[in-house]
């Protein structure tokens, strides 16, 4: 049976310009290059965990290092299936991961019982699954999940969504970018110190078989209104992009 499921690589770059060309940043030292973008962030969190239907439940596939970027008082993310993509053979990162999802049961119960007022019910769940890579990773959500899959998300780092890119099949993929820009300081741009960069840029991309996506198919895929607008936060501004796989 063909995957019904397209693939959003949902990720947020800032431009590295170097002599030859301009790199998308998405990282530095293991967490976020720049500091808390709130817009962006609630925006992450609501994409995420809004399910297409009722009674279905997002997934989020993530490289190991990401997964430990996530504070570890909110990991695995609440109302989204968790998917940490290893090549840990011993166990230990698929133990820990089930701790943590057992922990975060826990504490969704507590508060639950504890709430006079109960939040409407979506029928989403909070799940956690470790896989050995991203193809066995789809392969197991589409299966385990069957019938109660919503959309499913390819939220980084840097290997996995090389590996995403590379996905062979007519399995539609596509990215939603947040472009992220230090405000001009005295007229000088002034940028973020990155250590981890998005695998292509927007000409490669635009090279190798991909074409910019219109604020309405971005609306549509992420379920609520994008424009291409540079919105302001502080210093910063930030704009969402999208793009599509076409062949
Ligand atoms: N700006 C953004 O939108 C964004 C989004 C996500 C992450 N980030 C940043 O990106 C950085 C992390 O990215 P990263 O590229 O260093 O790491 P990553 O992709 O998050 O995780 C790498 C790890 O994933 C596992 N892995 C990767 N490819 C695999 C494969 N083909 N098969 C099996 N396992 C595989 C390995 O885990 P094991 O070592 O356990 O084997 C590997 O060490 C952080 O700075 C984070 O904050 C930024």
């Amino acid at each position: 049976m063909p995957p019904t499921n397209p693939l959003t690589l949902i990720v947020a770059t800032t431009p590295i310009p170097t002599r030859e060309k301009t790199l998308l940043g998405i990282g530095l030292n293991g967490t976020l290059p720049w500091p808390r973008i709130k817009a962006d962030m609630s925006f992450f969190a609501r994409v995420t965990s809004r399910s297409p239907r009722p009674g279905t439940t997002n997934a989020m596939i993530m490289g190991r290092k990401t997964y430990d970027s996530v504070p570890k008082s909110l990991r695995p993310l609440g109302k989204r299936i968790n998917v940490v993509v290893t090549r840990d053979a011993s166990g230990n990162v698929s133990r820990r991961v089930l701790e943590e999802l057992e922990g975060k049961k826990a504490k969704l119960a507590a508060a639950a019982a504890s709430t006079a007022v109960q939040n409407k019910d979506d029928g989403s769940v909070t799940d956690a699954i470790v896989s050995s890579g991203l193809e066995a990773a789809l392969e197991t959500v589409d299966k385990r999940f069957n019938g109660m899959l919503g959309n499913v998300f390819v939220i980084g780092g840097a290997e996995i969504y090389a590996a995403a890119l590379r996905l062979g099949g007519d399995r539609p993929i596509r990215i939603v970018m947040t472009n992220v820009e230090k405000k001009e300081e005295d007229g000088e741009k002034a940028g973020f110190e990155c250590d981890t960069f998005f695998p292509v840029d927007e000409a490669l991309l635009l090279e190798k078989g991909w074409k910019k996506a219109s604020a309405e198919e971005v609306t549509e895929w992420v379920g609520e209104p994008v424009s291409s607008e540079w919105k302001d936060e502080g210093d910063i501004r930030i704009q969402m992009v999208g793009y599509k796989r076409v062949n």
